[in-house]
């Protein structure tokens, strides 16, 4: 069904009027794929550096603290939603696609984010979440308004209950899927109404209603905001949920078998349903129109095989491989997992774009055991990820070797842990930029330094910024050397675009993976030391002790002789 009403952002007029930044930059590979060999980092802002002293992160304190990021040797930034947001999920629940929150700052703020980043030669990519708004956008304001049946309420997924008994009509969900954060995937537009007996879809939370991709007005309407930020001059995009839009048709209940654990990945109905592919052609076409390209990377959270055909080459340019994020220190495990990836790759064309880490993801360090020997693994395991073929995201504080935060119980405010019992809120602690604890460990640079929204744990300090510039053996140190190392390595011809994956578990449970006869990265992932496959290292995630020979939880980059 088509819906009459107008669905343009509200906004779309200020996309004219904006000045659009220029992007002058040099990028590492071939001048039109310069995302082939990127490494982006990923800003989490309300956690990143806050430059009004309300102890939430903001874009001032970005801006001022974008020397940093360049100073990394990575090719841009993803910034996670600063849009206004009543922040149910942390930005998540959009209500304006094409404003600025005020908790963040202002769209002149955002644009000279934009041109800083863009004169330290530093790429923006923006979060846009398609699969679901806010409830309190004013488009599902308005539907909940117009009452059952409005064309208004097409853009969303209106549904009459099914009912206990004749006397208790509408009084349970349409359907029995469930939501990812947990419980029922469905809420009642109009609680205690009589005459709306509907209920509306979320995947994710209350406050996050999922828009209904069958009327073609809601791809419209994401036209106008891929334009609102590409016309700004935003280098690209990452897409939320991007398996997600579609769900089958008529929402029939998922299979009874399906365990209800994790709502998107258990439930093959609320997901990768084929038509989806359309609405990344469409927006392939769309980023194409603007020189330079416009860059589509998508949370395209399925198996390998099922992921990687949204990078055909007429749909988005990268989706994220989460294979390893599944894993714990396992040889086998990666070189299964790897060895997947490529054959997703041969089939398809498009590299992995590596990540061991995001914003809802438990940190490596923790992941990897804890501890020091958690570092050592996290440091082992991004060492090897600059080294593989393909692009690779790094999430802000991974480069710190920061571990996950136990996050005290009353202070825990992701709507996970509120319906699901879990949390992420342990992964998005501000950043440590200075061992000392005035204004929140540096965080904050304002005038006041309000507490921050998340707790700082005891001993944050230790993991400063400040200090481990001073440290040659940091995990910032390493990572710099790293980033740098592959930038070289990216522009003397030795990694390529054409580069394979060849995975291998070898003896000891030594992990290989040979991108090019001459070129291979090796990690320990036993307890015992390994002899190396010949060849020269280049790189190493902390020095070897024995020529020829490699500690466990150590990883390197060899060339082969
Ligand atoms: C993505 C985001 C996550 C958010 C969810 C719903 O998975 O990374 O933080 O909660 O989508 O938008």
């Amino acid at each position: 069904m088509t819906t009459p009403i107008s669905a343009q952002p509200a906004h779309d007029d200020r996309a004219s009027a904006a000045a659009a930044s220029p992007v002058v930059l040099s990028p590492a590979g071939p001048a039109d794929h310069w995302w082939q060999s990127a490494v982006i980092y990923e800003v989490y802002p309300r956690s990143f550096a806050d430059g009004d002293g309300d102890g939430v992160g903001d874009l001032a304190g970005l801006i001022h603290r974008l020397p940093y990021i360049a100073s990394l040797g990575v090719d841009g930034i993803w910034m996670t939603p600063f849009q206004p947001s009543p922040q149910v999920d942390q930005g998540y629940d959009v209500s304006d696609y094409c404003g600025v929150d005020p908790l963040f700052g202002s769209m002149a703020d955002f644009e000279r984010l934009l041109a800083g980043a863009h004169a330290l030669g530093l790429r923006v990519l923006l979060d846009v979440v398609p699969n679901h708004c806010s409830s309190r956008h004013p488009l599902f304001q308005a539907a909940l308004a117009a009452g059952p049946g409005s064309p208004e309420r097409g853009l969303f997924h209106f549904v009459e209950g099914r009912s206990s008994s004749p006397e208790h009509p509408s009084d349970l969900p349409p359907n029995n899927w469930q939501s990812v954060f947990g419980g029922t995937a469905w809420s009642r537009a109009n609680p205690g109404s009589e005459t709306d007996t509907e209920w509306y879809l979320h995947l994710f939370s209350a406050g996050q209603p999922d828009w209904n991709w069958r009327n073609p007005a809601v791809g419209d309407y994401f036209d106008g905001v891929l334009r609102f930020w590409f016309d700004k001059g935003v280098d690209g995009l990452r897409i939320d949920v991007a398996h997600a839009l579609f769900k089958a048709d008529g929402l029939p209940d998922a299979p009874s078998e399906s365990p209800v654990v994790d709502g998107l990945r258990s439930n093959p109905l609320v997901s990768d349903q084929e038509e989806v592919h359309e609405v990344y052609r469409r927006w392939r076409r769309l980023a194409e129109k603007y020189q330079p390209h416009r860059l589509l990377v998508g949370e395209v959270n399925l198996e390998p095989s099922r992921a990687a055909r949204y990078t055909r080459a007429d749909e988005m340019h990268q989706a994220f491989a989460f294979a390893f994020v599944k894993l714990g220190w396992d040889a086998a495990a990666w070189a299964q997992a790897g060895s997947e990836l490529e054959e997703a790759r041969l089939l398809h064309g498009a590299a992995p774009t590596w990540a061991l880490e995001n914003h809802d993801i438990v940190r490596t360090v923790t992941r990897f055991g804890g501890g020091d020997q958690g570092a050592r693994r996290a440091r082992a395991a991004l060492a090897a990820l600059l080294g593989l073929p393909g692009a690779a995201y790094i999430y802000q504080g991974q480069e710190l070797g920061l571990p996950e935060v136990d996050v005290p119980v009353e202070a825990r405010v992701d709507p996970m842990w509120a319906r699901g019992g879990v949390t992420r809120d342990g992964s998005r602690v501000p950043l440590p930029w200075t061992e000392d604890p005035a204004g929140n460990h540096g965080f904050s640079t304002g005038p006041t330094a309000t507490p921050p929204w998340l707790p700082l744990p005891d001993g944050w300090g230790d993991n400063a910024i400040e200090s481990q510039q001073q440290d040659p053996g940091s995990a910032l140190a390493f990572a710099a050397r790293a980033l740098a190392l592959r930038r070289q390595l990216w522009a003397d011809g030795t990694f390529t675009a054409d580069d394979a994956g060849t995975w291998r578990l070898r003896a000891g449970n030594l992990l290989t993976c040979e991108r090019s006869p001459r070129f291979l990265v090796a990690v320990a992932m036993g307890s015992e030391p390994v002899e190396l496959p010949p060849g020269v290292v280049l790189f190493s995630a902390f020095p070897l002790e024995q020529e020829g020979w490699l500690q466990p939880d150590n990883a390197v980059w060899l060339r082969r002789s």
